[in-house]
């Protein structure tokens, strides 16, 4: 038999215990966000069928589904992300519904990538998707419950910027410039990936979906757009896409979060299905892949054959906000210390010990029970090492007096502790 390695299979991912500090860290905020924000936990399979993910769109994300086939010959997948799943699990039950609903949930995702910094073949993704509305108090509920996770994580509001664009603004100017509609989802996908290939790369992809070469320049110029007020100049007085945009920042400032929003007309976003405001959150010192990234999918449920419904939603991994945290904060995030150790020295001492730790477990502590007799330095060498925040070792002497110190390992201070 080969050797087998104890490395878990190329870009797949081990948690040990002093990895799932970090890791809660996430979870807890995604979940606390989510439920502050009224959005309600749903769950569904990873394994889904490859044709509800199999879209012949030109998207990065369709080429890299991990996809097998079941012994009776059913054609599956690992879900790549939790999108189509959603539009799946809604259109099955669209008119039983209350709409609009709002609905969360962490999804582990595959995707055969490149691995690169920020990108694994497994993430966990939290998505938070509101189906069935279509003025953007949906995009902004959204934002709000990304900024206030982040928030909860322990991430300053100056680090990260949450870039915002419009698909509909990008379709008007491309309609200005001479670029048939039905053009304009190849384009997108063709823009997304700038910055990742070169741009006569992305020329050469332009042409091949039909465009010259002075409607690739044009398509070249309006991404040297820089604000709002120049799209709204290109776009003129009564862009609808434009407006879309106005009311969302007038909604950030609503909700306070205005500073951390900012327009940015590269942004596209690398899925087919977003019809309208699209967005991607990133470190201001642009070290990082995106944090998170979202938009609107205003005909997703149609394309799966479900009634026309709005839709809005964002997806956010834990690999680079875990590695965005690990640079800002250091060792601080990847530890904690709470809850208490017990020990104690002789066989004669387990009893109290074990009562003793009945006793506080009932009482709401989280409390770590040491399992074999161990001697002071033993004992304290352990505590030191571990999470416990304090230690209790109990002796003879203690058993017999009905009390014992409690020592808090931080400043080496004491309380006492009845037996
Ligand atoms: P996405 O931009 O493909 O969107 O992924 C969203 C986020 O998931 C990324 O910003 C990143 O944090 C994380 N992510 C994606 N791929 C990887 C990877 N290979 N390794 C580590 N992290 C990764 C979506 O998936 C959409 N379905 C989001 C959505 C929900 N839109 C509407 N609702």
């Amino acid at each position: 038999m080969a050797e087998i390695s104890f490395e878990p299979p190329r870009g797949m991912r081990d948690f040990y215990p002093e990895d799932m500090v970090l890791r809660e860290r996430i979870f807890n905020a995604w979940r606390t966000a989510a439920r502050r924000h009224g959005f309600q936990p749903y769950d569904a399979c990873v394994v889904e069928s490859l044709d509800l993910l199999e879209r012949k769109s030109g998207e990065e994300v369709s080429a890299q589904i991990y996809c097998f086939e079941d012994k009776s010959g059913r054609r599956l997948a690992l879900r790549p992300e939790m999108t189509p799943t959603l539009a799946r699990m809604i259109a099955a039950k669209q008119g039983s519904l209350n709409f609009p609903v709002k609905w969360t949930a962490v999804a582990q995702c595959f995707r055969y990538e490149r691995m690169t910094r920020g990108r694994k073949r497994e993430h966990y993704q939290w998505n938070m998707d509101i189906v069935g509305e279509e003025s953007c108090s949906a995009e902004i509920e959204v934002m709000a419950a990304a900024v206030e996770a982040l928030r909860l994580m322990g991430m300053p509001d100056g680090a990260y910027r949450i870039r915002v664009n419009n698909r509909a603004l990008l379709s008007e100017l491309l309609g200005k410039s001479g670029i048939p509609a039905a053009q304009h989802a190849a384009v997108f996908l063709a823009l997304d990936k700038r910055g990742k290939i070169p741009d006569e790369e992305i020329a050469v992809l332009l042409k091949a979906e039909g465009l010259d070469e002075a409607a690739v320049a044009k398509t070249f110029e309006l991404l040297s757009v820089q604000s709002l007020d120049q799209a709204a100049e290109l776009a003129g007085p009564d862009s609808p896409a434009v407006a879309r945009l106005r009311e969302l920042f007038a909604l950030a400032a609503v909700y306070g979060i205005q500073d951390v929003l900012a327009f940015d007309i590269g942004v596209i976003r690398g899925l087919a299905y977003y019809t309208g405001i699209v967005f991607e959150a990133f470190d201001t010192a642009g070290k990082f892949r995106a944090i998170f990234g979202g938009g609107r999918y205003d005909n997703l449920l149609t394309t799966i054959g479900g009634k026309p419904t709005p839709a809005v939603g964002l997806g956010f991994g834990d690999v680079v906000v875990g590695e965005v945290l690990k640079d800002l904060l250091g060792e601080e995030v990847t530890s904690t210390k709470g809850g208490v150790l017990i020990g104690y020295m002789f066989p004669e001492q387990r009893e109290a010990a074990m009562r003793l730790a009945a006793r506080l477990r009932a009482e709401g502590e989280d409390v770590d029970l040491m399992l074999h007799k161990a001697k002071p330095k033993q004992f304290f060498a352990r505590a030191g090492a571990g999470n416990a925040a304090d230690a209790i070792f109990i002796g003879p002497d203690d058993v017999e007096k009905g009390v014992v110190r409690r020592k808090h390992l931080e400043d080496r201070s004491e309380t006492e502790c009845k037996l």
